[in-house]
C-alpha cells in the first residue's frame, strides 16, 4: 500500500526553522565599578550572563568579568574546563552572599555533580578574584593565567541555590544544563560550542516527537473516529488513518531514537519519567503497528476483541504522548511561546474532536430513527457508523 507521507515531511523544515536559537542580549553597553574596562565581551546566551575580558598575549593572562542577572539569594558561577567540557573538571569561580550577607567569591575545581564547594587553588594561577552585587546582578572579576599560550578554552557557567551561606545546587533542566561553550580569548569568538549542537539536537528531538506523537497520532485517531461516519469517506478514512499513523510512527521512532541517544550522552542527569514514558510509548505504538497485521476480518467473531484492544492501546498512546510532550517542554524549557503553540494545536484538535463527536451522534441518531421507521434496522451497521468495508477498524 502506498502511504502518503509527504504532508508530514513537508511540515518539518517549517517547524525546524521555528526552533533555531534566537539572538542573544547585548554586552557592549555594560559598565563596571572602578572604571574597569575590558577589550572584548560576549553575551553567553544562557542564564542572562555576559563575559568581558582583556587578554594579554605577552604574558598569557586574562582579566575577566563575568556578569549575570540573578536573585541575591542565589549564587552564580563561571569557570574554565581545561581538559573536558561541561561541569565536571571545571575550574570555577562562585559568587554568592554568605550567611552574614556579604558578597563572597571563592574558587574550586568541580569534581562531582554534587555541589560541595570550598575555596581552593585552581589548576591555573589566579592573580586576583573579586565579586560584587549591584542592580540585580552579580559580577565576578578575576585575573587568571591561561597556560601554554592556549587561547581557546571550554567554559561553563551556572546559577543556583544557596543554603546557610554556601552554594548547594542548581536546576538540571533548560538553560542550566545548556550553559556551556567555548571562548577564544584572543580572537573574541565565543560560542555555545557543544552545548549548542546538543541543544539543536534536543530541539529536533522535541519537534519530531511533538509533530508525530503529539499531533499526527491524535489527528489520525480523529480521522478514524469521525470521518467514517460520512459514507462518501469510506474507505478513504481507513487509508488516511493508516497513512497518518504510519508517518507518525516513522517520524516518532526517529525522534524517540534521538531522545535515547541524547539520554545516553547526558552523564549524571536522567529524566526518569520522561525516558520511561518514552520507552512505554515506543512499545505500545510498535504493538499497534504489528496488531494491524493480525487484524481479524470484520466478520470474524474475535474482531470485537481486536477493536477493543486497538482502541485501548491507541487512546493510551495519545494520552501518554501528550503527557510526555509536556514533560519534554519542562526539560527543554524553550521559549514559552512554543509550549503555547503546542497547547493551541492540541486544544484545537480537542475542540474539533468535540464538535465532530456531537455531529457524529446527531447523524447516527438520525440514521437510527430513519432506519427504524423504515424497518431497515441493519442497513448502516449496528453501531451506526456506516463504514461497511472497514467498519470498526
Ligand atoms: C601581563 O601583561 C599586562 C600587560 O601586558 C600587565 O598589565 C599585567 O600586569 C601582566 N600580568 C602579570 C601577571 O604579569
Ligand atoms: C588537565 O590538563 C592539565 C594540563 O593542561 C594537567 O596538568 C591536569 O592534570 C589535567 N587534569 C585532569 C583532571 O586531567
Ligand atoms: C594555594 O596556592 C598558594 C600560592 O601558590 C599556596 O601558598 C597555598 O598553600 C595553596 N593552597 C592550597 C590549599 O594548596
Ligand atoms: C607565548 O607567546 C608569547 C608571544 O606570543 C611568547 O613570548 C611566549 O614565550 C609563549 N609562551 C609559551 C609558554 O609558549
Amino acid at each position: 500500500m502506498a502511504i502518503p507521507m509527504r504532508p508530514a515531511i513537508l511540515l518539518l523544515p517549517l517547524l525546524l526553522s521555528l526552533v533555531l536559537p534566537s539572538s542573544a542580549q547585548n554586552c557592549v553597553s555594560e559598565t563596571f565599578s572602578n572604571n574597569r574596562l575590558f577589550a572584548r565581551c560576549s553575551a553567553l546566551g544562557r542564564l542572562s550572563a555576559t563575559l568581558h575580558w582583556t587578554y594579554h598575549p605577552s604574558n598569557g593572562t586574562a582579566d575577566i568579568a563575568y556578569r549575570a542577572t540573578q536573585d541575591s539569594s542565589n549564587f552564580v558561577a563561571w569557570g574554565i574546563n581545561p581538559n573536558s567540557s561541561g561541569m565536571l573538571g571545571t575550574n570555577a569561580f562562585f559568587a554568592f552572599h554568605d550567611s552574614s550577607g556579604v558578597v563572597k567569591v571563592i574558587s574550586d575545581t568541580l569534581t562531582s555533580y554534587t555541589l560541595s564547594v570550598r575555596d581552593s587553588n585552581l589548576s591555573f594561577t589566579v592573580y586576583s578574584k573579586e565579586a560584587e552585587y549591584s542592580n540585580g546582578a552579580y559580577t565576578i572579576y578575576a585575573t587568571v593565567d591561561l597556560p601554554g599560550n592556549k587561547t581557546t578554552w571550554n567554559t561553563a557557567w551556572q546559577a543556583g541555590q544557596v543554603s546557610s551561606g554556601v552554594p548547594v545546587g542548581h536546576a538540571t533542566t533548560g538553560d542550566n544544563v545548556l550553559s556551556k561553550g567555548s571562548t577564544d580569548f584572543l580572537s573574541g569568538v565565543s560560542s555555545e560550542g557543544g552545548g549548542n549542537s546538543r541543544l539543536h539536537r534536543k530541539n529536533i528531538h522535541g519537534v519530531l516527537n511533538a509533530v508525530s506523537w503529539g499531533v499526527l497520532m491524535p489527528l489520525g485517531a480523529i480521522i478514524a473516529r469521525y470521518l467514517r461516519v460520512f459514507q462518501s469517506a469510506d474507505p478513504a478514512w481507513f487509508y488516511l488513518h493508516v497513512a497518518c499513523q504510519c508517518s507518525a510512527y516513522i517520524i516518532g521512532v526517529s525522534g524517540w531514537g534521538l531522545g535515547l541517544k541524547l539520554g545516553s550522552e547526558s552523564k549524571g542527569i536522567t529524566y526518569h519519567s520522561h525516558r520511561d514514558i518514552g520507552i512505554a510509548l515506543f512499545c505500545l505504538a510498535t504493538l499497534q503497528v504489528f496488531a494491524l497485521l493480525l487484524r481479524p476480518n470484520k466478520d470474524h467473531k474475535y474482531r470485537i476483541y481486536w477493536n477493543v484492544y486497538h482502541h485501548l492501546i491507541g487512546y493510551s498512546v495519545i494520552v501518554l504522548s501528550v503527557v510526555n510532550i509536556f514533560k519534554g517542554f519542562d526539560i527543554l524549557d524553550p521559549a514559552k511561546k512554543w509550549k503555547h503553540v503546542y497547547i493551541a494545536i492540541i486544544a484545537t484538535l480537542g475542540g474539533v474532536a468535540l464538535v465532530l463527536e456531537a455531529v457524529t451522534w446527531a447523524i447516527v441518531l438520525k440514521r437510527k430513527s430513519i432506519s427504524s421507521e423504515k424497518f431497515h434496522h441493519n442497513e448502516y451497521g449496528t453501531n451506526g457508523y456506516g463504514g461497511r468495508q472497514h467498519q470498526g477498524a
